[in-house]
């Protein structure tokens, strides 16, 4: 059982930064999710807590203990590699006793631990197999058995399911979600798939560039992105993003674009404060599901669109919009546009919610207002 609290914590291969500024405390039994697209410093983070690369600066505490360098065997930390890492001349009881030998623990007490994660893995008929005789899956399941084998502190997991199928992946999310809950070691998992973190995490740390850009609940982060790129990263489809104008008019401040203006409330304005930036351009953000569409452009303000592009996936019915110069994708209930016109070029109206539009800053990416219908934790607590 351990707390990880990491401070300032940095990298650098010569000239270049690949990890800044790593701020965390990770509670005690917490998962948590290690976000951010191929190349932003997931590794390397996961890497220096494991003790296999050395910090260009900070420190990391494990339990209380500065481990910042610390040799791995002395941490107590039990890791799943994206490759796996298991030995292919053993087999799979070699591969999972492996971390216990090396502790010289008796062979008594190494088959029971070894037996018992077996069964916990759905693994026991493959123990007397070698990893070429595996499948993907099984292969994945040997991998984390060996993690779970030890009383380790803390438990680290790089991409573990990038190498499976969307199937069993979708499996897998929720038997991992149950296993760490069930053994309760602080655990973080690194991944590029929203939908992992999303459907996992007890906390998300979102990364960019070597940077953490937030740190927070799935659904806060979803709800409340701190920046343009968070916003965008997490949910799918993404979220529509393009420039406005934010005019003063007489039905008080609009979100202009050179074809349609979107009426703001008037109360959101005044709370965030955007009579300040009246006549700035500014993005403005709008999930798929926060725009509605129908046949008609006479109800209310709706914005006259062609259609892009028709997809249905089955369970719903995704618009893709040309609104002018603007494109956007709404996502609607398969029954409430079974009676559109599919066809491309086909006139439609969209209507954006205005209680979840977000606005961003054009120049730092920085959240200036969020949605109207937005909640934080507490809030939600
Ligand atoms: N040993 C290394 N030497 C030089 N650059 C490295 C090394 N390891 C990683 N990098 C660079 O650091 C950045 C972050 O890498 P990594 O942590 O592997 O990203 P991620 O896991 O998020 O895909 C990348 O630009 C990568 O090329
Ligand atoms: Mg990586």
């Amino acid at each position: 059982m351990a707390e990880i609290q990491i401070d300032n914590l940095l990298k650098s291969f010569g000239a270049f930064t690949a990890v800044s500024d790593v701020n965390i405390t990770v509670k005690d039994g917490e998962f948590v999710f290690l976000l951010g697209p191929s190349g932003c410093g997931k590794t390397t983070t996961l890497r220096m807590i494991a003790g296999l690369e050395m910090p260009s600066g900070g420190k990391i505490a494990i339990a209380g203990r500065d481990v910042t360098y610390l040799r791995p065997r002395y941490r107590n930390v039990g890791m799943v590699f994206q490759d796996y890492g298991l030995y292919r001349h053993m087999t799979v009881f070699g591969n999972i006793a492996y971390p216990l030998e090396v502790r010289r623990l008796d062979r008594a007490t190494i088959a029971e631990k070894v037996n018992a994660v077996a069964r916990t893995m759905q693994i026991t008929d493959a123990l007397n197999r070698k990893p070429d005789q595996l499948s993907a899956g099984q292969l994945q399941r040997v991998a984390i058995a060996r993690m779970l084998v030890r009383d380790a502190d803390v438990f680290l997991m790089d991409e573990p399911m990038s190498h499976l199928d969307a199937q069993l992946r979708g499996q897998m999310r929720a038997e991992l979600r149950h296993i760490q809950k069930q053994v309760g070691v602080t655990t973080i998992f690194v991944t590029h798939d929203q939908l992992e973190a999303m459907t996992m995490a007890d906390r998300i740390i979102v990364m960019k560039d070597g940077q953490m850009l937030q740190f927070a609940t799935p659904r806060e982060i979803f709800e409340r992105p701190a920046t343009e790129f968070v916003a965008s990263f997490v949910g799918e489809p993404q979220m529509n993003v393009f420039d406005v104008t934010l005019t003063q008019s007489d039905r008080g401040m609009v979100a202009a674009t050179p074809d349609f203006a979107i009426a703001l409330d008037q109360d959101w304005v005044r709370r965030n404060h955007l009579a300040d930036r009246a006549g700035q351009i500014v993005r403005l953000g709008i999930r798929p599901e926060h725009i509605a569409i129908q046949a008609g452009v006479d109800a209310g303000h709706p914005i006259a669109a062609t259609l892009y592009s028709f997809e249905p996936t089955g369970a719903e019915n995704l618009y893709v919009l040309r609104c002018g110069t603007v494109e956007v994708t709404t996502r609607t209930s398969t029954t409430d546009t079974a009676h559109l016109g599919k066809d491309h070029g086909t006139p439609l109206a969209a209507h954006i919610d205005q209680n979840w539009i977000y606005l961003f800053d054009k120049q730092t990416g920085h959240t200036i207002a969020q949605a109207a219908a937005s909640r934080t934790d507490e809030e939600e607590a």
